[in-house]
């Protein structure tokens, strides 16, 4: 980062926040978090971050409000159509092919909505009477931000977390009005944790990892590492599927076949 005044308020600030909240932006694309912090100052009006590290002290719910938009937790169901048309077609047949137990990982899961667009597409093709097909499948769902953990659990959730759920998925497995609640034995079946990918792994080896729409925000080093653990969780065979505008990293790209370029989804050789 460069030297001038106003970079280092914002390094300043970026410390404090690692020492008191965990949260490791020194790690992720600085531009990006800068306009972020930005953003929270011109909207509390002021200029200077050593102002605004004061505020911060201050005002919990603003401390709340810059996580949020610094960890940038927004999801939907089924986002990105395409890549769960892929999911379902060419991932959850392998897996569902495999005698022993299957873990899922969701990691980056914000309020949950990728954690259980895999558990309602598994009930569909596994369940069977009252989800009996599904037992030895564990799904989680980890993040850093606590926050949305608590929304992951509670499960209820705007119209716009909807709005690419196909219509008879919506029908069966929500509420029909807002906030829409997801129906209880799909809730069951996914368990949420915190757990920053930054600084430890999963307890659990995974047959598929999703995480997407998290490695755009890190830099390079931060990506590297971060897929160095994938390979370390993923068992031989198991899935890994990342956001549509990211790709795996040079180092780690011959230990994948590539399912689907255009889905970013790959195999473990
Ligand atoms: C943009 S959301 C993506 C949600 C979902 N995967 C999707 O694609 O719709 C990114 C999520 O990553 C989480 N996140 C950011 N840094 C993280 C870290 N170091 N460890 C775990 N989760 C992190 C954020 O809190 C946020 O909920």
């Amino acid at each position: 980062m460069s030297s001038d005044p106003l970079h280092r308020a914002f390094g300043d600030l970026l410390s404090k926040i690692e020492r008191e909240h965990g949260f490791r932006g020194a790690l992720y694309r600085q531009r990006c978090l800068l306009r972020r912090v930005a953003v929270r100052m011109r909207a509390r009006g002021l200029a200077d971050p050593k102002e605004y590290a004061l505020l911060l002290d201050s005002d919990p719910d603003e401390y709340n409000e810059l996580l949020r938009v610094l960890t940038i937790n927004v999801s939907k169901f089924f986002r990105n159509p395409d890549t769960w048309e892929v999911i379902r077609e060419r991932v959850l047949p392998g897996l569902a092919e495999r005698e022993r137990p299957l873990a899922i990982w969701s990691a980056g899961s914000a309020a949950g909505e990728e954690a259980y667009s895999i558990a309602i597409l598994l009930y569909e093709l596994l369940g069977g009477e009252n989800g009996k097909g599904l037992k030895g499948i564990s799904i989680v769902g980890t993040d850093i931000d606590r926050a949305v953990l608590e929304q992951a659990k509670r499960a209820r959730y705007p119209e716009v977390a909807l709005s690419e759920t196909p219509p008879q998925l919506r029908q069966r497995w929500f509420s029909v009005r807002e906030p829409y609640r997801l129906k209880p034995v799909i809730r069951s079946l996914v368990e949420f944790k915190r757990l920053d990918i930054l600084a430890s792994r999963p307890e659990f080896d995974a047959d598929l990892i999703l995480c997407r729409n998290l490695l755009i925000y890190l830099d390079r080093k931060a990506q590297e590492q971060v897929f160095r653990m994938f390979v370390d969780v993923l068992r031989q065979g198991g899935f890994l599927v990342l956001g549509r505008v990211e790709g795996l990293a040079r180092p780690v790209r011959r230990k994948f076949e590539v399912v689907s370029a255009r889905e970013r989804i790959y195999r473990k050789r």
